[in-house]
């Protein structure tokens, strides 16, 4: 499966979501995740992520292992976002911040 990892946080793009084939990006008030019992592994969503935030799961950064199970468990509850939509006014003062998972809004 593929993961939102940590530089989504207060970036959300969106980008992402229109290239998914099976609809697996879950929406959430400032992060994005994948649920990872629906990701095909098609990899056409890690390009398109402007803030780069988008891994395999076997190719994780360090440090950002735990964001696996965090996609799992957010996408259980959070509804599906299938359409690009207007990112943060603030997203690209956000991008390449490092610590943002403090700032995880549920
Ligand atoms: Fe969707 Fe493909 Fe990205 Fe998986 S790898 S989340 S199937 S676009
Ligand atoms: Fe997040 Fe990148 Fe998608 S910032 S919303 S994973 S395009």
């Amino acid at each position: 499966t593929f993961v939102v990892t940590e530089n989504c946080i207060k970036c959300k793009y969106t980008d992402c979501v229109e290239v998914c084939p099976v609809d697996c990006f879950h929406e959430g008030p400032n992060f994005l995740v994948i649920d990872p019992d629906e990701c095909i592994d098609c990899t056409l969503c890690e390009p398109e992520c402007p803030a780069e935030a988008i891994y395999p799961e076997d190719d994780l950064p360090d440090g950002q292992e735990q964001f696996l199970e965090l996609n799992a468990e957010l996408s259980r509850s959070w509804p599906v976002l299938t359409t690009r939509k207007e990112a943060p006014a603030d997203a690209e003062e956000w991008d390449g911040k490092p610590d943002k998972l403090q700032y995880l809004e549920r």
